[in-house]
């Protein structure tokens, strides 16, 4: 890669050679609106591209919401192995295994045994905790004065969220938002400067410190066991899982991808909200007159933001698709970021329409056989945020132009200044 190619990121790409510009890019997310037009045009001018270099090899972009859902589907096409992001590795292969990176039949298996931890009694159970959590964050915001909505909502929440679905103390909450960021630290998709050692040492602590969770949770009685509803307990209560302590790599691994899963996605979610609002203003005047529209505005809004990019898969095989030879053994990149602004499926997708027919139909959560398990979950935090935030704000105003995330695979924010007006 040139530091021409680079340097081109930030201009508009009207013009431009597609051969020239550089998808990979973990830039082309940090300045919150360079990828529109970027995708824009492969959608109208090749929507099934093929990028001969990058920093990951070569590579497909998937762009079109009926193609994603193609590749995202035919799991028999496309492998998940070994890994969902454009680099090589999401986690040391050596160190972790998730099901998120592996094809069936081990993927189901493994996914089987910990999808207890949202089914809808737990989601119900947890409904009143969630709420009482973030009311009690709402009230602690200043008002008339900007704060940073990221740390003091977004992170405190999803913090908070996790601590309680793995009964950790509530008090060490951050070193749960600290494993996860340490998790997505890699170089492959940030281009930054990660240190590897710190890395693994971070993960290494988070291996031990659940084992020691878990030995604790093992002396429970049965029935005091039964009647938990965090994650380690029902592993330990779950004939597959009950022994999962003895294969670290396997606890780690499923801890990790919750803990991972269920963080940026749903803070960077709750930040667009915010953000998404303030740039449609007539979304939140609606949403003011007709609070029942909150349901509906959930998957809109996950939709607007998509936290995650895309996810990667490998040919199995060739497959002809739109046109274009993929040949077994190549790299695909799904872009969900893409799909979601696809105008043939989805009208006036750059707008956040809150009362929009079909807001369901987005492709943030994937689909197929890896299609997230925690989506119910982060739509519930979500739905409960908004109607607090209802019950208490006339007015949330976003004060300067967010920091996002600079990163290939996750859309996000690192601070966004927001303040607030009371009811
Ligand atoms: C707005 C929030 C979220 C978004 C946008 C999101 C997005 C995604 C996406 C795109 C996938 C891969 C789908 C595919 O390959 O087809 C996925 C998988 C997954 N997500 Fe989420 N996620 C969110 C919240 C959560 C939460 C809260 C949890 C955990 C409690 C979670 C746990 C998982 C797991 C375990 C998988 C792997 C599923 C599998 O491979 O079978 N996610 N998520």
């Amino acid at each position: 890669m040139t530091e021409y190619k680079r340097k081109e990121f930030f201009d508009d790409p009207t013009g431009i050679p597609l051969d020239e510009l550089d998808f990979s890019s973990s830039r082309l997310f940090e300045s919150g609106t360079a990828w529109l037009p970027y995708f824009e045009r492969l959608r109208n001018e090749d929507p099934i591209h093929y990028q001969k270099d990058s920093p990951f090899g070569p590579f497909w972009s998937i762009t079109k919401f009926r193609d994603i859902q193609f590749v995202d589907k035919n799991n028999k096409l496309f492998s998940a192995e070994p890994s969902i992001v454009m680099g090589d590795v999401i986690l040391d292969e050596k160190i972790v295994e998730m099901f998120i990176a592996m094809d069936n039949p081990r993927h189901d298996t493994q996914r089987a045994a910990v999808q207890n931890v949202v089914q809808p009694t737990t989601l119900a159970a947890l409904e009143p905790l969630i709420r009482e959590r973030i009311g009690g964050i709402l009230d602690s915001l200043p008002e008339g004065e900007a704060f940073d909505w990221v740390d003091k909502v977004s992170i405190e929440l999803t913090g908070r969220m996790l601590a309680t679905l793995f009964d950790f103390p509530q008090e060490e909450r951050r070193t749960l938002t600290y494993w996860s960021d340490l998790g997505l630290s890699l170089p492959e998709l940030t281009d930054g400067n990660t240190d590897p050692d710190e890395r693994i040492e971070g993960l290494m602590e988070c291996l031990s410190r659940f084992t020691e969770i878990w030995h604790q949770k093992a002396e429970l009685s049965q029935e005091e066991l039964e009647k938990n509803i965090d994650l380690v307990s029902m592993f330990i209560r779950t004939e597959k899982t009950k022994d999962m302590v003895e294969r670290p790599l396997e606890y780690l691994g499923n801890l990790l991808l919750l803990i991972i899963g269920g963080n940026d996605t749903t803070r960077n979610s709750l930040t667009g909200g915010v953000l998404a609002m303030h740039q449609n203003p007539e979304a939140f005047e609606l949403l003011k007159s007709d609070l029942s529209l909150i349901p509906n505005m959930v998957p809109e809004i996950i939709r607007w933001q998509t936290p995650l990019t895309y996810m990667r898969r490998i040919a199995l095989q060739d497959v002809e698709l739109g046109g274009k030879l993929i040949k077994k053994g190549d790299k695909v990149v799904m872009w969900y970021v893409s799909g979601n602004r696809d105008e043939e499926v989805i009208e006036t997708p750059n707008k956040l329409v809150i009362d929009r027919k079909n807001a369901r139909q987005h492709l943030s959560f994937g689909f197929g056989i890896h299609r997230c398990m925690g989506n119910r979950l982060a739509e519930m935090q979500i739905r409960v945020t908004w109607e607090e935030i209802m019950k208490r704000f006339s007015k949330l105003e976003v004060v300067k132009d967010p920091v996002y995330v600079q990163s290939n695979f996750v859309k996000g924010y690192s601070e966004m200044m927001v303040k607030l007006t009371r009811k």
